[in-house]
């Protein structure tokens, strides 16, 4: 017994010295990740970042700059949305840290991006052997930051985040801007007795943090089978959004998607279903009280059958309810949901927006 305690109690000391510079993860915001503690003087040359340890719990490569809220670019002037610093990646220049993760679990990150000079803005996110490259546009919100989700399962007790630009700009410093990197566990739901789709009413998904304004955008994903909304695939070219109901008006329960890329950006999933019975897939449109005005239509999909539901919006929150009643053809079937129209803010014009989608239910039914 006592020969048996003290291995374990070596193992364990063993275990803590190699692991003294892996940051045990807690669901939030990482350790310095909105960037709040920064370089001390020497280590920091006008913006630029001087040495690879120099920001805390960070490790930068190449051209990185350290960039304080009210910082002055040519006639821009940039704003930081967590506290008062932000980075910012030159070309091919990365950001990473090391989190103690559980090995097979699925994670959720969730951070802020800026475009700032380049035209075509792009980042690399990874956590081997997963990665994920992500579009920053400025078309979701006029201050142009958004949140961005992406998701991975972890193959060790380690993770290592990457967060990489893999830009060639002419101007190294032109670059996208990051700030408010956080993380939680998902638990995939299952299906269940009342409900066939997993994750329906799209309760579990990203981390939306405080004074999340925006929503979280969950981009395209085409190579990626670990959605941040599990259960759902965001299909095509462009990202959905993640919408909250501590900012936005929400149909049922806390969590809910806005379609804001017209018929660009669509989300799926695929049901196990019986040939030849019949299935009611039901939902809610409505819309996020968002000052997203106007006519609009969702459109469903149920293996071959469709539905077009409209919805008039006056932008203050709402919804109503829809069900498509169909006869399954195959073993699978694709369910699907896209807005027919493109809507932009009426209090901001240049953010897209769209109806929001919610409760979600496939079900056999009887037939009638
Ligand atoms: C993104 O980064 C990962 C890890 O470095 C790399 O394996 C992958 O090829 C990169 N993807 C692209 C499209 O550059």
């Amino acid at each position: 017994m006592v020969g048996v305690t003290v291995v374990s109690l070596f193992l364990l000391l063993i275990t803590t010295a190699a692991n003294s510079a892996v940051v045990s993860f807690r669901d939030g915001i990482l350790p310095n990740g909105d960037f709040e503690l920064g370089p001390k003087p020497s280590d920091i040359k006008g913006t630029e970042v001087l040495n690879k340890m120099a920001i805390p719990n960070w490790e930068v490569t190449g051209f990185v700059e350290y960039i304080s809220s009210g910082h002055k670019q040519g006639d821009m002037l940039l704003v930081v949305p967590a506290g008062k610093f932000a980075v910012r990646l030159g070309n091919e220049a990365s950001i990473k840290q090391r989190l103690k993760v559980v090995k097979g679990m699925y994670y959720s990150l969730t951070f802020s991006a800026a475009r700032t000079c380049a035209q075509d803005e792009r980042l690399n996110i990874s956590v081997a052997p997963d990665s994920g490259v992500i579009p920053v546009q400025t078309v979701y919100s006029s201050s142009g930051w958004d949140l961005y989700a992406w998701a991975f399962q972890a193959e060790s007790e380690v993770a290592e985040v990457v967060i990489h630009n893999p830009g060639q700009e002419e101007d190294p410093a032109c670059g996208p801007l990051i700030d408010g990197v956080a993380m939680r566990s998902l638990y995939p739901p299952r299906p269940t007795n009342k409900n066939i789709l997993k994750n329906g009413g799209f309760e579990e998904g990203p981390l939306v943090l405080p004074g999340a304004t925006t929503g979280v955008l969950i981009p395209p994903f085409i190579e990626d089978d670990h959605s941040p909304l599990p259960g759902w695939m965001v299909e095509s070219l462009k990202a959905v959004k993640y919408v909250d109901t501590e900012h936005f008006s929400i149909p049922q329960g806390r969590r809910a998607i806005e379609l804001v890329a017209g018929k660009e950006s669509a989300i799926a999933q695929v049901a196990r279903t019986v040939i030849g019975k019949t299935y009611v897939l039901s939902f809610a449109v409505g819309d996020a009280n968002n000052a997203c005005k106007g006519s609009m239509v969702v459109e469903a999909f149920a293996g071959r059958d469709t539905l077009k539901v409209p919805y008039e919006s006056r932008g203050t929150g709402g919804f109503k309810r829809a069900s498509i009643r169909f006869v399954a053809v195959s073993t699978r079937t694709r369910v699907m949901f896209y807005s027919t129209f493109y809507a932009m803010r009426s209090d901001d014009f240049s953010s897209l927006c769209g109806p929001v989608i919610d409760d979600v239910k496939l079900l056999s039914v009887r037939k009638p």
